[in-house]
């Protein structure tokens, strides 16, 4: 029987086809190419260190490595049913190539310490997309806010409006929800820059590797201090699927937000052509499909998240098979919060905003609290001023007449306090001046907040 695998040797049968096709992760793990051949590459050179290689022999590897990286991305190299995964290929290439020289290469390394190097690897520089489009979709943000800090709508809790707000102040607060995942991001990439390797299967490499100057070689900050940990941990694989699914949800409560508002109830905003669809049976339908699929791509953003702590939760502690499990969904959840942060900005780069439409839709009633106040700043304190202000509310509503145009005798059969100055209240942009509070929606506050924001960018 022919060896054909790099475990074969203890084996007499071949392995069942279905179960060749049932453990192979090369359909998806050939997204870790690049990183491979970098682990690859400086793995060589550390067993210089140790007698393994000399600087020829690496040499003559790493230029190997080279070229059957871009034999692969010239369609030269076809994976074979017996390659396991993106590691078995590589070392089988490698073999082909240089016999012996390429034989040796897996000297004091097992392939549960090189994938999580790999994965590493390659999350990092997905941390560093994701950042990337976390920041445009900022930018957009910014840009967006900085055109309407006077322009006011009003704001809902419930669904139900509550206060007249400006729409920057709206805008801003996307803009540093997606702040803290940047945060996120930060923190959780500065966790997983440490090295595996060297780790063997679970005790360590019986050859004493410079693991400093290998995990400098690879980028890393430090090599992992545990190897037992090192070749068993998949928190910054979970990490990184919490972090998705917490981005998803920030978008796709917004992506709810911005449906709701250009329906035809609200018309506050119009969605651009070039991110709405069509129906292929109403001729006269114009549908945010863009927004609708961020809300239905966050469900399987977190499924991803999901699956990842499901996997984990009940597997011993070192490397089991399972752990192939893990990358699917990382690199699912990947994709798709990069994507739909793209969506996002491209929809609020396009969309246009009916200022008027926002402002006339801010109904009277959203002016009880500036009321409230309004009798507080007379003396009243505050519990007895929104039982009188919810008195008149239930008064005007009964005799059909907006609280604007209530006459002053009858605001004064509630309470004495009330003047003719009432009715400068019940304009949108005094709401919204008396709110200049740090962190309110005045103006002034909102430009404050634009400040901290570019400062942030
Ligand atoms: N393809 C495997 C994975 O993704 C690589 C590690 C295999 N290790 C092993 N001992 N079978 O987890």
């Amino acid at each position: 029987m022919t060896k054909s695998k790099i475990w074969s040797g203890r084996f007499s049968q071949q392995t069942a086809s279905l179960m060749e096709e049932f453990s192979s992760s090369i359909g998806f793990d050939q997204k870790l190419f690049d990183a491979d051949i970098a682990v690859n590459k400086a793995w060589a050179n550390a067993l210089t260190g140790v007698g393994v290689y000399t600087q020829e022999e690496a040499a003559r590897v790493c230029s190997t490595l080279d070229n059957i990286k871009s034999d692969f991305y010239a369609g030269k190299l076809h994976f074979k049913n017996t390659d396991e995964d993106i590691h078995s290929a590589n070392e089988r290439w490698l073999t082909e190539r240089l016999g012996d020289t390429g034989a040796k290469i897996h000297t004091g390394r097992s392939r549960n310490d090189q994938v999580v190097t790999d994965l590493r690897i390659y999350l990092r520089s997905g941390i560093d997309d994701l950042t990337d489009s976390v920041k445009s979709l900022q930018t957009i943000l910014v840009d967006l806010a900085q055109k309407h800090v006077k322009t006011v709508f009003p704001g809902q809790t419930h669904l139900r409006q509550a206060q007249p707000v400006s729409f920057a102040f709206y805008v801003l607060s996307l803009f540093f929800q997606l702040q803290r995942d940047r945060e996120r991001l930060s923190a959780a990439r500065n966790r997983m820059n440490k090295m595996p390797l060297g780790s063997g299967a679970i005790a360590g490499a019986a050859f004493d590797i410079n693991r400093i100057k290998l995990a400098e070689e690879l980028g890393f900050d430090a090599p992992t201090e545990n190897s037992y940990d090192a070749t068993s941990d998949r928190d910054f694989v979970l990490e990184l699927l919490y972090i998705c699914a917490q981005i998803m949800l920030h978008l796709s409560r917004t992506a709810e937000d911005l449906i709701i508002w250009s329906s035809e109830a609200f018309r506050f905003i119009d969605i651009h052509e070039k991110f709405a669809t069509g129906s292929s049976m109403m001729p006269q339908k114009k549908n945010p499909d863009s927004l609708e699929l961020i809300r239905g791509k966050s469900a399987r953003v977190i499924g991803n998240h999901v699956s990842g702590m499901t996997l984990m939760k009940g597997i011993p502690t070192a490397y089991v098979r399972d752990l192939q499990e893990d990358k699917e969904p990382v690199f699912d959840s990947l994709e798709q919060t990069i994507m739909s942060l793209k969506i996002l900005k491209g929809v609020c780069e396009t969309f246009t905003v009916n200022a008027q439409n926002m402002k006339n839709a801010v109904d009277p009633s959203l002016y009880a609290t500036d009321l409230a106040d309004y009798l507080v700043g007379k003396g009243l304190p505050f519990r007895k001023a929104h039982s009188v202000v919810g008195s008149i509310v239930a008064h005007a509503e009964k005799n059909k007449v907006s609280l604007k145009d209530l006459s002053l005798e009858s605001y004064q059969d509630f309470s004495p306090l009330f003047d003719n100055d009432v009715y400068t209240l019940f304009d949108p942009y005094e709401s919204i001046h008396k709110r200049n509070i740090s962190g309110g929606t005045g103006p002034e506050s909102v430009q404050n907040q634009l400040l901290i924001a570019k400062s942030i960018i």
